[in-house]
C-alpha cells in the first residue's frame, strides 16, 4: 500500500463501525456491502469505532468481546488485512490525538446542529456527556488522518461527513493544504434500510422490538420469520409507491440483494401475494448473508488469530495516521522536540 502511495496514488476509502451489537442488515446494505465491493478497487481503511462507541457508556465486559467480534465480522466479510488497513480505534492513539486538535478547530454551534447528538441526547437524557458532542469531531479525525477521499456510510452520517469536509476546509484555509477533503459514498439503494414493524423508522441494532430488525447473523429460520411478519399495507400488490413504507424496504432490500431493479421486481411478482414475495426477500437476504455468517463461524473461536490480526491492523494504521499527525502537530505550532 505504501508503495502504491508514492506510485499512482489509489484513491482512499475509509469506514468504521461501532461494535454496539451484531450489525444488522441495514448496516450491511448500506455499509458493510460497500466496503466490501470498494476494496478491491481502492486503497482502503476500515475499522471499529470502540471509542464512539464510549458515549454511551456500554457494559465494559460487552464492550470488550463485541469490539473483537466486531473486527472479526470485518475479516469475516473478505477484508483482506495484507491489503487494507482493518483496526480497532482505540489501538490507534493517533486518532483521539488528531480529534483533541479538531474539537480547537470547531464551533459549538456547529457541533450542536448535529441531528444524532440531538436524537441521542433525547434518548440518553441522564448521560449527555461532551463525548457524545464531540463524537462527530472524533469522527473527522478518524477521516481526515488518513488523507481518505471517499466514505461510504449510511445516509445517516451524511451530516457528520458535511461537518468533517467543513473541518478540513477550515483548517486548510488557515494552514494550507493539510488535509484532502472527504467526499460521502452514500450507496444509491440500501442507504437507508428502515425497521420491519416500523418503516418510517431506520432499522437499528438499539431497536428493542426484535422483529423489527435482521442481524447479520441470523440463522435461515429466524430470517425468515422476521420477514413474515414485517409490516406491510393492504392493498397486495408489489409496486414501489409514496405510501407502501414496508413494501418499499422489502423492495429496497430484494433489489440489493439481488440486482434486479424495482420494474423488473414489480413484473416478477405481478399477480403474486405479499406472502410469496416476503418469502422471496427472505431467501435473497439469506443468500446474500451465508458466506459472511459461514466465514465468521470458522473464525470466532480462534481468539489468537483475531488478536494477532488486529494487532498488525493497528501497527499499520498507526504508521500511516502518524504522517498527518505529525504534520498537522508542526502546522498548529506544538513543539516538537525531534525535530
Ligand atoms: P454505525 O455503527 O451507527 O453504523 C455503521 C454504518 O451503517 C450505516 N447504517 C445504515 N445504513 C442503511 N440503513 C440503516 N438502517 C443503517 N443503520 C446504520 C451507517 O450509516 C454507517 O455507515 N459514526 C459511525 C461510525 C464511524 C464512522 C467514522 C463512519 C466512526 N468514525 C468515520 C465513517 C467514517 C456510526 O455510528 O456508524
Amino acid at each position: 500500500m505504501e508503495n502504491q502511495q508514492d506510485a499512482v496514488r489509489k484513491k482512499r476509502v475509509l469506514s468504521l463501525i461501532q461494535p454496539t451489537s451484531v450489525p444488522t442488515l441495514g448496516n450491511y446494505l448500506g455499509a458493510l456491502k460497500n466496503w466490501k465491493d470498494m476494496s478491491d478497487e481502492y486503497d482502503c481503511v476500515f475499522g471499529v469505532a470502540d471509542l464512539h462507541a464510549l458515549t454511551v457508556r456500554p457494559e465494559p465486559a460487552a464492550l470488550r468481546r463485541q469490539s473483537a467480534e466486531m473486527f472479526a465480522l470485518l475479516i469475516a466479510l473478505g477484508l483482506d488485512p495484507e491489503k487494507s488497513i482493518v483496526f480497532i480505534q482505540s489501538h490507534v492513539h493517533t486518532h483521539a490525538e488528531l480529534s483533541w486538535i479538531l474539537n480547537c478547530y470547531t464551533q459549538f454551534g456547529e457541533a450542536a446542529r448535529m441531528t444524532q447528538f440531538k436524537e441521542k441526547s433525547q434518548k440518553h437524557s441522564d448521560n449527555i456527556n461532551i463525548g457524545l458532542f464531540a463524537y462527530p469531531t472524533l469522527m473527522a479525525a478518524d477521516i481526515l488522518i488518513y488523507q481518505s477521499d471517499l466514505v461510504p456510510v449510511g445516509a445517516d452520517q451524511k451530516q457528520h461527513l458535511e461537518l468533517a469536509r467543513n473541518i478540513a476546509e477550515r483548517f486548510n484555509g488557515i494552514y494550507g493544504n493539510v488535509f484532502t477533503v472527504p467526499e460521502p459514498f452514500i450507496g444509491k439503494k440500501g442507504a437507508k434500510v428502515m425497521s420491519l414493524q416500523d418503516p418510517t423508522s431506520k432499522m437499528s441494532k438499539s431497536d428493542t422490538n426484535p422483529k423489527a430488525s435482521v442481524s447479520v447473523l441470523d440463522t435461515p429460520d429466524v430470517i425468515v420469520k422476521k420477514f413474515k411478519s414485517a409490516v406491510t399495507d393492504s392493498e397486495a400488490v408489489v409496486r414501489y409507491a409514496d405510501g407502501k413504507d414496508g413494501i418499499n424496504n422489502l423492495m429496497t432490500i430484494y433489489s440489493c440483494c439481488t440486482g434486479l431493479d424495482y420494474d423488473a421486481i414489480e413484473r416478477d411478482f405481478s399477480g403474486k401475494g405479499y406472502g410469496d414475495f416476503k418469502a422471496a426477500v427472505a431467501e435473497a437476504v439469506i443468500e446474500e448473508l451465508r458466506p459472511l455468517r459461514e466465514n465468521y463461524e470458522k473464525i470466532i473461536g480462534d481468539k489468537a488469530y483475531i488478536a494477532s490480526l488486529a494487532a498488525k491492523g493497528a501497527e499499520f494504521a498507526l504508521r500511516v495516521s502518524s504522517r498527518t499527525l505529525g504534520k498537522v502537530k508542526k502546522k498548529v505550532g506544538l513543539y516538537l522536540a525531534d525535530k
